[in-house]
C-alpha cells in the first residue's frame, strides 16, 4: 500500500513549484530544505497519485563530488603545499619529512613543482630546503570550487586529473524534474476512490474529484481457505470409488480398541504388529469395554480353539489384550466393524465399501515415513467372489488412475488368504513398484461375524501419501505433512487431475 508522505513536506514542495518559473530538481529541493532526497521522492509520488497536480520527469545527472581525501585537502591544503609549509628556513632531513602522513606524495609533487630542492650530499643525510616563500595551492583551490558546486568552472582535463589522484569522483544522481501539472494547486484535495450512496443522495459527487481506476494494478490475493494436496488427491480417489458404485465408510474415529483393530481380523495377540514398537497405546482411557458379547466369544474361540473348519492359533486368548485402546493402525478396523454390522442384517445384501482416512504407526521417521498417514481402502462382499474378481477390480481401479500394467505377488496378511501385493510398471523408473496390498478376508474373520457361508470378501489398500508425492513432485514427506510444511506450497498447489 502506498503511504502518504509527510503532508507538510508535500505542501512545501507545492509552494516551491508555484514560485519557480520553469521547474525544480528534486535533488536541489532536498539540499535546500536539508532533508533526505528519498523524502522528496515520497512527496513527489504522493502528488503523482493525486492526478495531474505536478508533472515529474525522471532524469539522471552526473556531478562531481570530493572524495574523503579530497575533503581533507580542501580543508588543510594539498600534500605538496603542506610539505612546503612544514619545512623551516634551515631545511629538514628527508627522513623526517617522510614520516609525515602527507610526506611521500607531497615530496614528489613539490619536487616536480620545483617548490623544494634536495641536498643529497648534506652532512647528516639528505636534506630538503624550500625554494619558494609563497605558493599558490591550485589543487586545493580547484577542490574548493567543486565543493561550492562550481565544478563547471573547471576544465574537463583538470577534473579528470583530480579524479586520477582520487580526490574527485563523478557520481550519477537520479532525480525528478518537477513542473506544474494541468491541475496544479498548492492546496491538495484527496481524490475519492469510491462513489458512495451518500454522495449520490446528497449530490456531493458533483464537487468531488475521483481517482481514475488503475486497470494495470494486480488484484489483491483472495483471503480464502485452500485444500491441502492430500485432500485434493483424496477427492479424486473418492470420485473413482463413487464412479465404481462404492459407498464411503464412517472413519471418524482415530481411537480404536485392539479388538476391532486386530482380534476381529484374526490377528493373534502375540503378533509383532501389536507390540508397542509398532502401535501407539492410549493411557487414558486405556481400555474399551463395550463389545458385542456373543461375537467376542466367537472371536476368542476361533483364536484359541479354532472352528469353522480352522484349527485356530491354539493360545490363551485374553480379553485384557483385546480391550487395549490404541490409535488405529489401519482402516481395515473400520472395514471389520462394517462387515460385522452387515452380518447383523436379517438378509445379506452385497456391498461395495471404501474409506480414505488417517492411520497411525509407531515408525522410525524418515524422508518417506511419518507416524501417521492416510490409507485408501476398498472392500467388496458378495456370494462367490474369487481371486479373479479381486484382480479384475484392481485392474479397473488402477486403470482409472492411469495405471494399466499390473502384476501380483503372493504376500501374507493375518486377515487375508490369499494375499497379493500389487505392483505397477513405472515408465519413469523403468521398474515395477509396489502400489498396494490386497487379499480375500479369511473365513476365520468372516464366519464369527455371522456372515453367511459362501460369502467372500475381497479388499485392497494403498497409501494416499505416495501418489500425492508423485503427483506434486514432493520428495520428502515432511514437506507434505507436519510443522515444516510451507503454507505457500498449499496455496500454490493446483487441483489434482489424475491422468486416466
Ligand atoms: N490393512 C492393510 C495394510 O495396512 C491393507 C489391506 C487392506 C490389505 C485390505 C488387504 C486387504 O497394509
Amino acid at each position: 500500500r502506498h503511504r502518504m508522505a509527510d503532508t507538510g513536506l508535500v505542501e512545501t514542495l507545492l509552494q516551491r513549484v508555484e514560485k519557480v518559473d520553469g521547474g525544480l530538481d528534486s535533488q536541489d529541493v532536498a539540499t535546500s530544505l536539508g532533508v533526505d532526497h528519498q523524502a522528496i521522492v515520497g512527496a513527489v509520488k504522493s502528488l503523482q497519485a493525486l492526478g495531474d497536480v505536478i508533472s515529474a520527469e525522471q532524469r539522471s545527472s552526473k556531478h562531481w563530488e570530493l572524495t574523503g581525501e579530497g575533503c581533507e585537502i580542501a580543508e588543510q591544503g594539498s600534500h605538496e603545499a603542506r610539505v612546503v609549509s612544514s619545512i623551516p628556513e634551515e631545511g629538514m632531513p628527508q627522513s623526517q619529512l617522510m614520516k609525515l602522513a602527507f610526506g611521500k606524495v607531497g615530496f614528489s609533487k613539490a619536487m616536480s613543482n620545483k617548490w623544494i630542492r634536495l641536498d643529497k650530499g648534506h652532512e647528516g643525510g639528505p636534506r630538503i630546503f624550500k625554494t619558494v616563500e609563497r605558493l599558490e595551492d591550485l589543487v586545493r583551490d580547484k577542490l574548493l570550487l567543486v565543493q561550492k558546486g562550481q565544478a563547471s568552472e573547471l576544465e574537463e582535463k583538470e577534473k579528470n586529473e583530480l579524479k586520477k589522484r582520487k580526490l574527485l569522483s563523478e557520481v550519477t544522481v537520479k532525480s525528478y524534474w518537477i513542473t506544474k501539472g494541468s491541475c496544479f494547486s498548492t492546496t491538495i484535495t484527496k481524490q475519492e476512490t469510491e462513489l458512495t450512496t451518500e454522495m449520490i443522495a446528497s449530490g456531493s459527487w458533483k464537487e468531488k474529484k475521483f481517482k481514475p481506476y488503475n486497470f494495470e494494478a494486480m488484484g489483491v490475493a483472495l483471503d480464502c481457505g485452500h485444500l491441502h494436496p492430500l485432500m485434493k488427491v483424496r477427492t479424486q480417489f473418492r470420485q473413482i470409488f463413487l464412479e465404481m458404485g462404492f459407498t464411503e465408510m464412517p472413519t471418524n474415529n482415530f481411537i480404536e480398541s485392539s479388538f476391532w483393530n486386530f482380534d476381529s481380523l484374526f490377528q493373534p495377540q502375540q503378533h509383532p504388529a501389536r507390540d508397542q514398537h509398532d502401535t501407539f497405546f492410549l493411557s487414558d482411557p486405556a481400555q474399551a469395554h463395550e463389545f458385542p458379547q456373543d461375537y467376542l466369544e466367537r472371536v476368542r474361540k476361533v483364536h484359541s480353539e479354532g472352528g469353522f473348519g480352522s484349527q485356530g492359533y491354539k493360545y490363551d486368548w485374553k480379553i485384557e489384550e483385546a480391550q487395549k485402546n490404541i490409535l488405529r493402525t489401519h482402516t481395515t478396523a473400520v472395514s471389520a466393524r462394517m462387515l460385522y454390522k452387515l452380518a447383523q442384517q436379517e438378509k445379506f445384501t452385497p456391498v461395495k465399501y471404501f474409506s480414505i482416512d488417517r492411520v497411525f504407526r509407531n515408525e522410525t521417521l524418515d524422508a518417506t515415513h511419518l507416524a501417521e498417514f492416510h490409507q485408501i481402502e476398498g472392500v467388496v462382499a458378495d456370494f462367490g467372489l474369487t481371486l479373479g474378481d479381486l484382480m479384475g477390480i484392481l485392474h479397473q481401479f488402477f486403470n482409472k488412475l492411469g495405471i494399466t500394467k499390473l502384476r501380483f505377488k503372493p504376500a501374507y496378511n493375518p486377515y487375508t488368504e490369499p494375499s497379493m501385493e500389487v505392483f505397477s510398471y513405472h515408465e519413469g523408473l523403468k521398474k515395477w513398484v509396489e502400489v498396494g496390498n490386497s487379499g480375500m478376508f479369511r473365513p476365520e474373520m468372516l464366519l464369527p461375524m455371522g456372515l453367511p457361508e459362501g460369502v467372500t470378501v475381497i479388499a485392497w489398500g494403498l497409501s494416499l501419501e505416495r501418489p500425492t508425492m508423485i503427483k506434486y513432485g514432493i520428495n520428502n514427506i515432511r514437506e507434505l505433512v507436519g510443522h515444516k510444511v510451507n503454507l505457500q506450497m498449499v496455496y500454490d498447489s493446483p487441483v489434482c487431475r489424475l491422468d486416466s
